[in-house]
């Protein structure tokens, strides 16, 4: 498996910025074409200089996210929009409070919607997608399960956004900010790996020693619902922006 193409920056904020320069790239692209651009998101602490290089070419570059359509991969379930630990409050405070963008752009898993719609939801976030044109770039962390969005172990190759119960180290992971594990909501709603998988480009990024056996098993290891992130071994249009300590264990 030779398809996951790599790069390998000095640190993470030297590869958040490239990251964040190639999106910004395909937004003015788009735009000058008078198409809209539309990107998946992420949340996490990986994503967070590339929002705020994305801010910065806002304020001092005249970057305009006015054609810019998002989707965000997840949020927890049940959650509130308020509630500072939601992915939309974070996504809020990162990114969309300090650009241009139209409020009914942005699209963000609902972690209000009650049990029994969750299913409808789902397919409608799905519709949204596809109506919008399909994903021409998606932002994605990782997580030491190999989950991406939260596609955790078990996840199928096709699977489309639904709602999924967290791996137990998942939760471990969110603990501190939860301010203890007891805290940390047990179920979530995410796209699924197929959702993901029609993106027309990816990039995954992942920083610190913390991702270094993780990013091994998933570009060095056969591909298995195990990590869910090896089925990014069939994607044609993959990048892994790592740093020197994501990278330290491959080959
Ligand atoms: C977040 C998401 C997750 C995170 C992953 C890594 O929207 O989908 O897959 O990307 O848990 O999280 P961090 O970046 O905090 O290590």
């Amino acid at each position: 498996f030779e398809k996951i193409h790599n790069v390998i920056f000095e640190d993470a904020k030297q590869g958040a910025i490239q990251v964040a320069h190639e999106m910004a790239d395909l937004i003015r692209k788009k735009s000058n074409q008078g198409k809209t651009c539309v990107l998946g998101l992420a949340t996490g602490s990986s994503p967070i200089r590339v929002y705020e290089e994305l801010v910065r070419l806002h304020r001092e570059e005249g970057l305009s996210f006015k054609h810019v359509v998002t989707f965000n991969l997840d949020e927890y379930h049940p959650m509130e929009k308020s509630n500072i630990q939601s992915y939309h409050y974070f996504m809020h405070q990162h990114l969309f409070d300090h650009v241009d963008i139209d409020p009914s752009n942005v699209h963000i898993p609902d972690g209000t919607i009650a049990s029994e719609d969750v299913k409808a939801y789902c397919r409608s976030y799905e519709q949204s997608i596809e109506a919008a044109g399909g994903l021409d770039f998606q932002l994605l962390g990782i997580g030491r399960t190999g989950h991406i969005g939260f596609n955790e172990p078990g996840s199928h190759f096709n699977s489309a956004t639904r709602d999924i119960t967290l791996d137990h180290i998942t939760r471990v992971d969110a603990a501190p900010a939860f301010k203890g594990l007891e805290n940390v909501p047990r179920k979530a709603i995410t796209m699924g790996i197929g959702t993901i998988r029609k993106a027309k480009r990816i990039v995954l990024m992942a920083w610190g020693q913390n991702k270094a056996e993780v990013i091994k098993g998933t570009i060095e290891g056969a591909m298995s619902p195990e990590v869910p992130a090896t089925y990014l071994q069939e994607h044609e249009n993959t990048t892994f922006v790592l740093d020197r300590e994501s990278a330290a264990h491959l080959t």
